[in-house]
């Protein structure tokens, strides 16, 4: 049905396509605030770095745990996160590119500092990581889902799901040594799941 709200401005920037613009263009001003913030250079880089690793856990979040939330607390709020989903899950995917870039101008200002920053090991899992995003990212249009067929499609986007719940969950827990706040992203993944098993027994 057809509301005057679902014409306002505010609401066709919060569904579809147009809800992917304004998250991706809200992460790149964040990014942008933050370097500023910390004074720019590798610092800058670096603040950069922190707050889209953060902004794509929520947005993961929100895409991974949409359906099992609507299932268990129906509302307008967790309907639109499944009526959003796809955009939220690809809104992930633009958040973490802003991640990259972040990761690429440290690089190219600081080899050294990046070098303390990680290790061979660590590279290679986040491109691997990287790669199952792009896969996801890049079926997440109709044309795409009637391309690889929907079993494959499925397969591929709950695999996919879990392989980036763990990178979440080592990212974030090899950094608990240095800080007890990196239990908070790791009991917000830890709750997710919970969510989904709790809605897969309701179903059951
Ligand atoms: C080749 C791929 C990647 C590289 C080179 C990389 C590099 C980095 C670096 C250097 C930092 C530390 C920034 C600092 O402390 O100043 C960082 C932070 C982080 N990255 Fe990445 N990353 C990659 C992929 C990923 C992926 C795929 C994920 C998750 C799915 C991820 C999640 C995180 C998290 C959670 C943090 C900590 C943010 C915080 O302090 O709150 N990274 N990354």
């Amino acid at each position: 049905m057809t509301t005057l709200a679902s014409h306002t401005p505010s609401v066709r920037l919060a569904e579809g396509w147009a809800l992917t613009g304004t998250i991706t263009l809200a992460v790149l001003a964040a990014s942008a605030l933050v370097h500023v913030a910390a004074g720019g250079g590798t610092d800058g880089f670096r603040a950069a770095i922190r707050l889209t690793a953060r902004t794509s856990l929520v947005l993961f979040l929100m895409s991974f745990a949409a359906s099992s939330l609507a299932r268990l607390a129906p509302s307008p709020l967790t309907r639109w996160m499944i009526r959003n989903r796809r955009y939220l899950g690809v809104s992930f995917a633009m958040s973490h590119v802003i991640h990259a870039a972040a990761i690429i101008a440290l690089v190219r200002a600081d080899a050294a500092l990046f070098w303390q920053l990680s290790t061979i090991g660590s590279v290679v899992t986040g491109s691997t990581t990287y790669l199952v995003i792009a896969l996801m990212a890049a079926t997440s249009f109709d044309a795409a889902v009637r391309w690889i067929g929907p079993r494959a499609w499925r397969s591929l986007h709950w695999w996919g799901a879990w392989y980036i719940w763990v990178s979440f969950v080592f990212t974030n827990g090899k950094r608990v040594p240095m800080s007890l706040w990196y239990l908070v992203p790791v009991a917000l993944l830890g709750l997710a799941v919970a969510l989904r098993w709790m809605a897969s027994r309701r179903m059951a």
